[in-house]
């Protein structure tokens, strides 16, 4: 393929040698590699054990050191010539603008951190959650928060209320901070009145939320609950302004954050990061991903409630110093400039998203492109998804005008950070349209049959990782058993010493030894880049009263990747009817909220099952994408194909239509 020699800028001359020796070096002997990627960051105090493996999986990073991500995100650049530049170029959806300095940043979050200790109580080892759209208050809170050593769990402020209860419930959570309302499509969107629900249900269900803390951002009526409600800035008010709080000196093993993520049962997971190691990671993948240069300006376009804006927003950039934009609302808003407009106003240099934004703003055609020049980004990012490799040549060329690599990142939720993609703050490798290329330093990758015997070269298999990294999770908060089982059963031997992490992705390694990633191998759906367990949806819908049984996969869509598609068996007494769809719809959004929603219902008379009772999922997917629909010989009424393939062709004919 012509593509292996795509021209870049001469700087970033591929040299996939040069990256394979750094690569190699770096897995020769792990610990050692990381001990010196952590030594240069600024700790209380240095580790006695690099890695422990005593107790595996539970694996500890940096067993013994003492730190605060604040020291190296905030408190390391005071006094340098960082501390004055701008650490956020903030825009809000109507278009208000804000820029803030990293001496700015860092006065708001000792502030910030005195009142939450001072003031709410918050203390070490806390849980506070944040329910907070993208505002620079939000940063400072996650900042403020791990300050003072406690834990925050951002909940993404799409969720519904009862999504927020469960993960304030699941916390523990006392304290909770959040908006009056913020833009979107431009239209105020009520927050604090969800958050009240949230709390209102937690408190049902026996968890008090002591203290709302709530950010003035759109300036709208709030219901209002004295005692327990205080707006943010009259608690920055009362704190001195120039008050300086030690950042909480922090086991390394200690727990940095939560955040909630899907799985396979119905029940979000709470993946737990580390201080040390979350810290370690995150910071040199950003210096290998991005390549940083004191004159950049970085935008990952992701929201800070998913992993993505975690890392990329908050902790990777702070700590490598870097200029960044921050955007409010949505993409496309007020038209599908917007995007590039930005990058545009601010100069972007380095530019992070999904596929599925590339793939809607290419949908919206070249004309909203071609009115801005692009012409200072140096490097474009992608994450999420796998990219089509049409959608990738659009974005190489039209974006980035044939000079800027893609850095097609692969990784989850669990991993921290990015484990595999082009790194060309190393050495670029040659690119290849839909490849993520290959594994980081200190990753060791690999694509497995069942057996977890190393498949051949071109073949589909599971993706696994042979060794601890340091970004790994450390475990799922509260259920110690269910991060063994996830992660750590599928092909690991105990018996013999031998634990392999398995992500639950498809992929496939070339040749040349470069990764593809094909998707998910569980029962989890990746609709516009967002995570959705398949059970939490069919748990939403059997709680209404005329569902009996439900089914819900992804169906694939041009824009989005997947649509969540449902099956649904109505009981006696109940009819199919667009009423009846809409209701339904409506319970999904109540239950998790708008990215759920499913793109259609299909009332079925039965679905296929097993003898055993299992609903048998596969056989829907294959019929969706047209695929032979295999063994059937588990089920337990054939007809019920022949009923759901009829459902489903009429579903067919109707997305054409
Ligand atoms: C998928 C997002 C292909 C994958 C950072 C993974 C990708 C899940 C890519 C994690 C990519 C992420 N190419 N697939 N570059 N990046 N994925 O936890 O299926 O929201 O398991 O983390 O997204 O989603 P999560």
């Amino acid at each position: 393929m012509p593509e292996e020699h795509l021209p870049f800028s001469e700087e970033y001359t591929p040299g996939r040698e040069a990256y394979l020796d750094f690569y190699r070096k770096s897995i020769e002997d792990i610990e050692a590699f990381w001990d010196e990627r952590a030594r240069e960051l600024v700790w209380y105090r240095t580790w006695d054990i690099i890695l422990d493996r005593s107790n595996p999986p539970f694996y500890r990073w940096f067993k013994g050191g003492e730190t605060n991500i604040n020291l190296n995100a905030l408190d390391r650049w005071v006094g340098s010539s960082i501390f004055n530049k701008a650490a956020y170029y903030w825009e809000g959806e109507p278009g208000d603008r804000r820029v803030i300095t990293y001496r700015e940043l860092y006065r708001e979050v000792n502030r910030l951190a005195w009142a939450l200790r001072n003031l709410i109580g918050v203390k070490r080892g806390d849980t506070v959650t944040l329910y907070m759209p993208m505002i620079p208050e939000l940063p400072v809170t996650m900042l403020a928060v791990t300050r003072v050593g406690a834990i925050h769990s951002v909940v993404f402020s799409g969720f519904s209320s009862q999504a927020l209860a469960d993960r304030i419930i699941d916390a523990r959570a006392r304290v909770l901070v959040t908006v009056d309302g913020f833009y979107r499509r431009g239209r105020v969107i009520n927050l604090k009145e969800s958050a009240d629900q949230a709390v209102a249900i937690a408190r049902d269900k026996g968890v008090e939320v002591e203290k709302v803390i709530v950010v003035k951002r759109a300036g709208n009526t709030v219901p209002w609950s004295g005692g327990r409600d205080v707006w943010y800035h009259k608690l920055l008010d009362e704190a001195p302004e120039r008050v300086y709080v030690k950042p909480e000196p922090m086991k390394a093993d200690d727990v940095l954050f939560i955040l909630y993520t899907s799985g396979t049962t119905g029940k979000p997971k709470g993946i737990m990061h580390s201080v040390g190691g979350y810290m370690t990671y995150v910071y040199n993948v950003f210096k290998w991903n991005w390549d940083p240069r004191p004159g950049d300006v970085f935008w990952c376009a992701a929201d800070i409630g998913w992993i993505t804006g975690h890392t990329y927003i908050v902790y990777g950039p702070l700590m490598n110093g870097v200029t960044q934009v921050m955007y409010e609302g949505a993409p496309d808003y007020p038209d599908p400039g917007r995007i590039w407009e930005i990058i545009d106003r601010y100069d972007v240099t380095t530019f992070y998203t999904s596929p599925t934004l590339l793939r809607l703003l290419r949908k919206y055609g070249d004309e909203w492109v071609e009115k801005h020049s692009l012409e200072t980004l140096r490097i474009l990012g992608t994450v999420g998804e796998p990219i089509n490799p049409e959608v990738w040549k659009w974005y190489y060329e039209k974006i980035g005008k044939g000079k800027a690599p893609i850095v097609d990142t692969w990784w989850q939720t669990e991993t921290g950070a990015a484990m595999i993609s082009p790194a060309p703050g190393i050495s670029l490798v040659p690119l290849k349209p839909g490849s993520a290329t290959y594994p980081l330093p200190g990753i060791v990758a690999d694509v497995v049959d069942y057996t977890g015997e190393p498949v051949k070269p071109g073949e589909k298999g599971l993706l696994v990782v042979k060794e601890p990294w340091p970004g790994m999770l450390m475990g799922i908060w509260g259920d110690p058993d269910r991060y063994v089982r996830t992660y750590w059963s599928m092909f690991s031997r105990p018996e013999k010493g031998i634990w392999i992490y398995y992500p639950a992705d498809y992929a496939v390694r070339d040749e040349d030894g470069y990764f593809w990633l094909l998707g998910r191998a569980d029962e989890v759906l990746n609709v516009a880049g967002h995570r959705l367990g398949t059970i939490e949806l069919e748990d939403a819908l059997l709680t209404h009263p005329a569902v009996s049984e439900a089914a819900v996969v992804g169906a694939p869509d041009p824009v989005k990747g997947q649509v969540p598609v449902a099956a649904v068996v109505l009981r006696e007494g109940y009819e199919p009817s667009e009423e009846l769809e809409k209701e339904l719809r409506e319970v999904v959004r109540r239950l998790i909220g708008p990215i759920a929603v499913p793109a259609k219902i299909l009332f079925v008379k039965k679905l296929p099952k097993t003898r055993s009772g299992k609903i048998m999922r596969r056989i829907l997917i294959a019929l969706i994408e047209d695929r032979p629909i295999g063994d059937v010989s588990t089920l337990e009424d054939p007809t019920a194909v022949e009923e759901v393939k009829r459902a489903i062709d009429e579903f067919k004919k109707l997305m054409k239509g």
